[in-house]
């Protein structure tokens, strides 16, 4: 059965650009831009072009450089707003106008102080205004979650009477829960009039840390536009990520069976692009592009991995283009970690020695946390010299072992793309000039762990 087919529309240079410390400059934008297209979404948010000049240009130069994806500019529900969008966006191969009009009593009370029939007659009006310029237009009721149903239900209607093609329903400041959000789409979807012939988009904030399992739960009611920005950068605690509702989706075709058009492998190259540009570090623990995503130091865990990645990975590291698990060579480090780390470096040992290798680094670790393979080295130098140990995991010589990260690659089948079910055995590379072992790799050929691994 074919599986519905999700837009992915990227809002990092949008709203992802509001979050603090995240601003990016014209050539900074167009890049991430060219980057965003590379990795395959659907609709790029290019900015908004009446916030300011460098806004303009950038939705500007975007429009006229990239050319396969929808490229979308945001407006305020009025004729400025829409105009200079649609200025913005004369060059786009496929332009978008994007309308908003909050719609909650909450804001139309103190923050726009008007009425409903007055918020209900201007976002009909931008919509017919923004319609007449561009045959793709989209509306969102800012603070959807809030508002009071059967009213957002006939700004929705109102606004599908109008001209309008997707409907973004946001949940601006991240109140919702899972299955209150999908109730919502479902209740659009039963309730307005024209919402069959529309897409029904999401657009969800993490205030709660939900916004990704938002997101979904709107998928399954039928939305089919996923509104989300690259490591979930956003307004105050960001928007839903784009990576992990992508992942979510390939890792879990049981649950989600829908497709996106992203390209897997570019998932974290977009990740670094986007952290070297704005010089916002992805935290190391974030799903899918977190430098510990794939990183593994407990020894149970090491073991595991060596044995076959599926007992502690969920999904490769290639297929979201990280370039190879990392076993980190630690205290809760086990000595199979270690023996591997040691044939990398060149050196076999005898059990014997191996253990005597492992009692001196377990001290060594425990000590500097990190153990480095320059550490390692001199480690393996000191057994095979015989020279007794100092009680603190060095040589009598008394070496001294600065704190440093060390990180073992694992054994991975193929370069990305490859198929993991062909895969019988892996080369493992030590860095440049360092010696490789093949390591035996165990099949896996059922279903089940086909979309653990997200192939
Ligand atoms: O969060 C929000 O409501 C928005 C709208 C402008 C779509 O970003
Ligand atoms: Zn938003």
């Amino acid at each position: 059965m074919d599986r519905p087919r999700i837009t992915i529309f990227d809002t990092t240079l949008r709203d992802g650009e509001q979050s603090p410390g995240c601003s990016m400059n014209v050539p900074e934008k167009l890049r991430l831009a060219q980057q965003l297209d590379r990795l395959g979404v659907d609709v790029i948010e290019a900015g908004f072009p009446i916030a300011s000049d460098g806004d303009f240009e950038a939705v500007q130069k975007i429009a006229a450089s990239v050319r396969r994806p929808i490229i979308a500019g945001l407006a305020r529900a009025c004729t400025g707003d829409v105009n200079r969008a649609w200025q913005a966006l004369q060059g786009a191969a496929r332009p978008r106008i994007h309308v908003f009009l909050a719609t909650s009593d909450i804001h139309l009370k103190y923050k726009l102080r008007i009425t409903r029939e007055k918020c209900l007659e201007q976002a009909r009006e931008a919509v017919r205004h923004a319609k007449s310029l561009c045959a793709d237009v989209e509306f969102s009721p800012e603070d959807a979650t809030r508002t009071d149903v059967p009213f957002l239900c006939q700004v929705v209607e109102a606004v599908i009477a109008a001209g309008a093609t997707t409907v973004n329903i946001p949940d601006t400041v991240g109140y919702s829960m899972p299955e209150e959000y999908g109730q919502l789409i479902r209740t659009l979807r039963e309730k307005v009039a024209g919402i069959d012939k529309v897409t029904i988009s999401t657009h969800c904030h993490n205030d709660l840390g939900l916004a990704v399992a938002n997101s979904l739960a709107g998928v399954q009611q039928g939305a089919r536009q996923v509104e989300c920005t690259i490591n979930g950068i956003g307004e105050r605690a960001g928007n839903a990520s784009l990576e992990e509702i992508v992942m979510a989706m390939r890792v879990r075709p049981d649950r989600y069976r829908y497709e996106t058009a992203v390209a897997g492998e570019h998932l974290y190259p977009s990740s670094q692009m986007l952290a070297e540009i704005t010089r916002v570090p992805v935290q190391p623990n974030k799903a899918i592009t977190g430098r510990n995503a794939f990183a593994h130091e407990a020894g149970i865990h090491q073991d595991g991995m060596l044995k076959n990645p599926l007992t502690y990975e969920i999904m490769t590291p290639q297929s979201v283009g990280v370039p190879d698990s990392r076993l980190v060579l630690g205290k809760h480090s086990g000595r199979h970690a270690l023996a591997l780390r040691c044939e990398q470096l060149g050196h076999q040992f005898e059990r014997r020695d191996l253990d005597e290798v492992y009692r001196r680094f377990v001290v060594l670790a425990d000590r500097i946390k990190k153990v480095q393979d320059s550490h390692l080295l001199e480690l393996i130098q000191d057994v095979a010299n015989g020279n007794a140990s100092n009680g603190d995991g060095a040589a009598s010589h008394g070496k001294k072992f600065p704190p440093a990260a060390a990180s073992l690659p694992l054994p991975r089948a193929a370069a990305a793309g490859a198929n993991f079910n062909d895969a019988h055995s892996a080369q493992v590379s030590g860095s440049a000039g360092q010696a490789t072992v093949s390591i035996p790799f165990t099949d896996h050929h059922s279903e089940q762990e086909d979309y653990l691994w997200g192939v």
